[in-house]
């Protein structure tokens, strides 16, 4: 594989590689089994991810939108804080390592270990860096680690928890965002873009705080949500591109689907929070564009830049979902 492709491009490369010659029916029943498992009753006694073919089914079917949502996270984390590179990054829950991928796409040179319970979704992910050309991948350590009973995880500068915590009993939940405030200069945890995927999420943000970190992302400030529990939810959208197996098992002709996710990063150092974050697709009008916010004082507010804005409003008709407001440099 190609070292200079961008990580996404060597992901879906390295995905690819690894469906050639699994005939598509039998992947598309491993991701049926598997969308099964995972809509069962959570958390389980055992890996929902048991043997290799559940494995392959998971990474071909949502690796691309977990790297994607993380990607979008660490991008969050870059604009706090433009001149911070981890020198270590420890992926709990790290499974085929989506994150790890994301992480070796935003900085080079960090130091990652995966950790996770599952035997086969290390060895796949193993495979998969191997296979991705990327040195900081390669170089990844995989590691067997049950949250919750093994040794808390050692320092790290940064620390990820991608789609773990849905999986987990609560005590589990609080053991691993407390293990990851502990070990981490930086925590990124992400959920998917559900009301108990953002629940949880604000129930790891109040941890983090808590512990002494401060909010980098998403969130302009570290006060309580602004959000009424059970009124909405904070999420945010990428766009991930489907691969053929995707259109296989979910049928129609579109070319890429939206990945909606919650999360938060929280660090020890300081950074430069957004003045105001978008919180829903930009409504573009004639003339106008409405963005939803969430400010640093004001709360959740709707802001109408109109024409007169002048530069303000070229750059709104550019702002997308989950950008900071106004954007660096134009406030
Ligand atoms: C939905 S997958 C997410 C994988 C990866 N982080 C990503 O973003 O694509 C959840 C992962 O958490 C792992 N996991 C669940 N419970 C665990 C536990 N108690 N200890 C360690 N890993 C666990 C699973 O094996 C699986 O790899």
């Amino acid at each position: 594989m190609n070292a200079t492709l961008p990580t996404s491009e060597a992901l879906r490369a390295a995905l690819a590689a690894l469906l050639d010659g699994l005939p598509p029916k039998q992947a598309a029943l491993a991701v049926d089994r598997l969308i099964a498992s995972y809509r069962g009753t959570t958390p389980t006694d055992a890996p929902i991810l048991r043997d290799r073919s559940d494995v392959a089914a998971y990474a071909a079917y949502r690796m691309p939108a977990t790297f994607e949502a993380v990607r979008s996270c660490l991008a969050a984390l870059r604009e706090a804080a433009p001149d911070w590179v981890p020198a270590t990054h420890t992926d709990i829950g790290g499974g085929t390592g989506a994150a790890s991928w994301a992480v070796a796409g935003a900085w080079d040179g960090a130091r990652t270990t995966v950790l996770d319970w599952s035997e086969p979704a290390l060895a796949l992910g193993r495979e998969l860096a191997e296979a991705s050309g990327v040195p900081g991948l390669r170089a990844a350590t995989w590691e067997r680690a049950r949250i919750g009973v093994s040794p808390d995880p050692d320092p790290a500068a940064l620390v990820t928890v991608s789609y773990v915590l849905k999986e987990l009993t609560p005590k589990d939940r609080a053991a691993v965002v407390d293990a990851a405030a502990a070990a981490g200069q930086a925590v990124v945890i992400v959920e998917p873009g559900t009301p108990d995927g953002y629940d949880r999420v604000i129930e790891a943000r109040e941890r983090l705080i808590a512990a002494g970190m401060g909010i980098a992302a998403p969130c302009p400030h570290d006060e309580a949500c602004p959000i009424e529990r059970g009124t909405d939810w904070c999420h945010f959208s990428a766009r991930v591109s489907r691969s053929s197996l995707h259109r296989q098992v979910k049928g129609g002709s579109l070319s890429h689907e939206d990945e909606k996710f919650s999360y938060v990063v929280a660090t020890r150092f300081p950074t430069v929070p957004a003045g105001a974050r978008v919180t829903r697709r930009p409504q573009i009008r004639k003339g106008q564009v409405l963005l939803e916010l969430c400010t640093k004082d004001e709360g959740l507010r709707r802001d109408t830049v109109t024409k007169r804005h002048g530069a303000l409003y070229r750059a709104a008709r550019d702002t997308a979902w989950g950008d900071a407001w106004p954007p660096p440099g134009e406030d």
